[in-house]
């Protein structure tokens, strides 16, 4: 009985060899024999992404509860025949470990274009991966046509210069995509079983918008649009109405343009200087028995969410906006750096969490900092969860931020292999890391089929001592140069 491991990103979560082997160049997904039989006809707690996939001499068939199921046993088959060589014959029984599987794509600090867009979900799609997190505006830009509100684009979506950490370019960057564009994005994630969560980062990191309406600001002060990374103080002034109608205004504009069941609404690092110094914010906090401004933020979540439960969505936060200790179900939070625990503490009383700690998923840190292997070690069960925690973690997903890759290829150095690895703990109940990098090198010639050029595999896991000095080097905001410098060599 031929024993080899399958060639495959994520590995199946259970293989039985059934003897023989067919010779991959053989195997044409779309010529398997399809059943579909309903989720009653398997075992109780059946994902509804299941499927079971049987490969034959003679035949090949897939049996799946759902459509999805048929579609992700088909994703297995196009990678073993681009795989080549023998395929063992066997019979695959495959779900989903974790429901959200994701990553996320920061448009806003640097476009990618519509064509790369499809690439990178042709590419998630491959890795049975469900979710494409779109981070559409940001201090630095603003990407998506407001009717209502036309100076986001005049003047929201360029700046004038881009001042990365020590990459410095003196000339004016910007773009948007048009309506038709986004819903192009919307329905090709769509015809691949992955939902397009779009993200609105409020009420901080709006930079971009105070700068095209800066009445929109406690200070009322003209701002140019955001050109350096890090946190910036003013945000958006909550305790003025006109703010709040603005807010549900983008919602409303944005929901007819994603359709999906999930709206991010940020909530990150938003300084609570301004308010603090606010008669608007400070009125609002009086009216309605806020303690203080940490509160004032929450308050503004429950708004925002309550708006959007309307149009049907659910509203997804980072773990910040849980600070106010008043979230409950109206949001799902999404965990990134959380020293205060909130997100552990949210979830352990039931409420879902994604999770995506930054020193194991961000896929812009070098790979010094986050070697490949690290990221295939995190662990979505953090230490604190408890049992009913555990529960409620609805999966993870990676950030790609776009301070410091001002292009696709960087964006794919960076995000491949490593992506890999998010897949593979997104869904894979049992892991070995030394058999997935083998497949992950295996994979490189179809992600490269795929337009798609990852890091060489040299860079994968550096040494201690490259570790070390990344390490360092991003502490002091000097390892973007660095890194992008050897990208650049290689
Ligand atoms: C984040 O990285 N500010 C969510
Ligand atoms: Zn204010």
């Amino acid at each position: 009985m031929v024993k080899a491991r399958l060639a495959l990103i994520p590995y199946p979560n259970s293989v039985e060899y059934t003897g023989g082997s067919i010779p991959a160049v053989s195997i044409d997904p779309e010529g398997a024999s399809v059943t579909l039989c309903g989720l009653q006809d398997f075992a109780e707690d059946t994902a509804a992404e299941a499927y079971i996939l049987h490969i034959g001499a003679e035949e090949i068939k897939i049996i799946a509860p759902q459509k999805i199921g048929v579609f992700y046993a088909k994703q297995t088959l196009q990678q073993l025949r681009e795989a080549g060589g023998d395929v063992p014959c066997c019979k695959i029984f495959d779900q989903p470990r974790f429901a959200h599987r994701g990553f996320m794509l920061d448009v806003a600090r640097h476009m990618t274009t519509i064509e790369n867009t499809k690439k990178l979900i042709d590419a998630l799609a491959r890795m049975k991966m469900n979710v494409l997190h779109w981070h559409l505006t940001d201090d630095q830009g603003w990407r998506v046509p407001v009717e209502k509100y036309p100076r986001l684009i005049e003047v929201g979506s360029v700046r004038a210069r881009s001042h990365f950490g020590q990459q410095k370019v003196d000339e004016p960057y910007g773009g948007f995509y048009t309506h038709d564009e986004l819903r192009e994005i919307v329905a090709y994630a769509s015809a691949r079983h992955i939902t397009v969560i779009p993200e609105l980062d409020i009420p901080g990191h709006m930079t971009c918008a105070i700068a095209a309406y800066p009445q929109f600001s406690c200070t009322e002060e003209q701002l140019e649009v955001g050109d350096h990374e890090g946190v910036y103080e003013d945000i958006l002034c909550v305790g003025k109405d006109e703010v709040m109608q603005f807010v549900y205004d983008v919602l409303d504009a944005f929901c007819d343009i994603f359709p999906g069941e999930y709206f991010h609404i940020g909530g990150d690092e938003a300084p609570k200087k301004r308010w603090k110094a606010c008669p608007h914010c400070q009125q609002r906090m009086k009216d309605n028995d806020l303690q203080n401004e940490e509160q004032l933020q929450g308050w503004f979540n429950k708004q925002v969410a309550a708006h959007l439960a309307q149009r049907g969505k659910k509203t997804v936060v980072w773990n910040e906006a849980l600070k106010s200790g008043q979230m409950g179900d109206e949001v799902i939070a999404q965990s990134w750096f959380d020293p205060g625990r909130h997100a552990i503490r949210f979830a352990n009383r039931g409420h879902a969490v994604i999770m995506s700690d930054n020193g194991s998923n961000y896929l812009d840190y070098p790979y010094g900092r986050i070697p490949l292997k690290k990221i295939y070690k995190y662990n979505p069960f953090r230490f604190g969860l408890t049992r009913k925690g555990r529960q409620s973690v609805l999966g993870v997903e990676a950030p790609s931020w776009a301070e410091y890759m001002r292009d696709f290829d960087r964006v794919c150095y960076m995000t491949f292999p490593r992506l890999c690895a998010v897949a593979e703990n997104g869904w894979t109940r049992k892991k070995n890391y030394k058999d997935f990098r083998a497949r992950a090198e295996q994979f490189v010639p179809q992600l490269v089929a795929l337009g798609i050029y990852p890091a060489l595999p040299g860079i994968w896991d550096p040494s201690p001592k490259t570790r070390a000095q990344e390490t360092i080097d991003q502490a002091k905001g000097l390892y973007h140069t660095a890194m992008m410098m050897r990208h650049d060599e290689a």
